[in-house]
């Protein structure tokens, strides 16, 4: 009986030493030998960007917003998913072309959008770090089919979907922060400015002078949708503003004002407005994890020529 269980242990040690030479890891500096002009390219090219159009941060969102605007059949993805992609895609598409050049098929577009997002948030005032790269493309043109998050969820149903990723309620409170930069549309929080869950009068939780602006940002014509800053400060500083906006009744969607409200998220909000440190810190820790779920590693996938189509 000892033998055995010895020989478990054994076993199940060699398996898992074994691993990560079947699946070569995500790790800092994947291309310094095979490409190593990568991260500059890459950097250089945000950088330009982001000196003619600040917005490139929230273009790229991250990668939980492009899953998020991508995928399902929320109303996030009719409102938002084109454009969404097409801004951020415009860049990724420019960043490919220039590594086709240096490294021909080197580099994956999974990789380039870790990379320039990263990039993206250090030029926007938020935190530095070193992100791991050696991602893999996927054969198929879109990731998965998440159920997401949709802007009415409650934090519970929130913290169920990013729960099921892998990722904790910590997690999720910090990388809402991303609505620290980038717009909505009214269609997205309309229906707290004037008819709350069919009450016929705003949402309680807002702020009156913010249903008093965004209602004249939004107007009344059903044929437009306009936009309105998610960070009513800071719009296009990736700070820790957000947290003190919503903890003064100024979140822009329904979750986002949850967050400082619910019971379970509400200490973790008002830790992160008290301290900018901290939240640059758990961000960029969270982006990190957020961006090695469901990787393709090792062989697994390809590297596309063209970020937009599988090879
Ligand atoms: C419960 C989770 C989330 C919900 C319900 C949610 C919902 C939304 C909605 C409805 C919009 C507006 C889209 C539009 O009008 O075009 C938006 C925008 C955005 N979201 Fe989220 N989001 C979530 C999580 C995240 C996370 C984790 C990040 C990044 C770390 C993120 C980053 C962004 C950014 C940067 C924008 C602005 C996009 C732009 O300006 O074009 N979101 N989100
Ligand atoms: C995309 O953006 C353009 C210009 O900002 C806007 O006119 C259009 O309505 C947007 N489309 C969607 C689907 O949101
Ligand atoms: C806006 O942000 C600045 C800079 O972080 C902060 O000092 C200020 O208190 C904020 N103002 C409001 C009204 O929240």
């Amino acid at each position: 009986m000892k033998g055995f269980q010895q020989m478990k242990v054994l076993l199940v040690f060699v398996l898992v030493s074994l691993l990560p030479l079947s699946f070569a890891k995500l790790r800092v500096g994947f291309y310094k030998a095979s490409c190593p002009q990568a991260e500059s390219i890459v950097q250089q090219a945000v950088q330009a960007r982001f000196g003619v159009d600040k917005s490139v941060t929230a273009a790229l969102g991250c990668d939980a917003s492009i899953l998020l605007d991508s995928t399902g059949n929320n109303q996030a993805e009719k409102a938002s998913g084109p454009n969404l992609t097409v801004r951020g895609f415009e860049l990724i598409d420019q960043i490919k072309s220039q590594l086709e050049v240096a490294c021909s098929q080197t580099v994956s577009c999974a990789d380039i959008i870790t990379l320039a997002t990263r990039d993206a948030i250090a030029l926007a005032g938020g935190p530095q770090y070193n992100v791991p790269t050696g991602r893999r493309d996927g054969l198929v043109s879109q990731a998965s089919e998440v159920n997401l998050p949709g802007p009415t969820f409650t934090v519970a149903q929130a913290r169920q979907t990013f729960g099921a990723c892998g990722l904790t309620l910590n997690d999720m409170v910090v990388l809402l922060g991303g609505h620290s930069v980038g717009v909505a549309h009214c269609s997205f929080f309309q229906d707290r400015l004037s008819n709350f869950q069919g009450t016929g009068t705003p949402d309680p939780t807002m702020d009156q002078n913010l249903v008093t602006t965004l209602t004249g940002t939004c107007g009344s014509n059903p044929n437009v949708d306009p936009t309105a800053f998610l960070d009513q400060n800071t719009s296009f500083v990736l700070d820790n503003q957000y947290y003190n906006q919503i903890l003064s009744k100024k979140g822009l969607l329904q979750i986002d004002q949850e967050l400082a409200l619910d019971k379970s998220s509400s200490k973790m909000v008002s830790n992160l407005a008290a301290n900018n440190a901290l939240f640059g810190q758990s961000f960029a820790k969270a982006m990190i994890k957020m961006g090695n779920i469901q990787v393709l590693e090792g062989n697994a996938g390809e590297i596309r020529k063209n970020c937009r189509v599988v090879n």
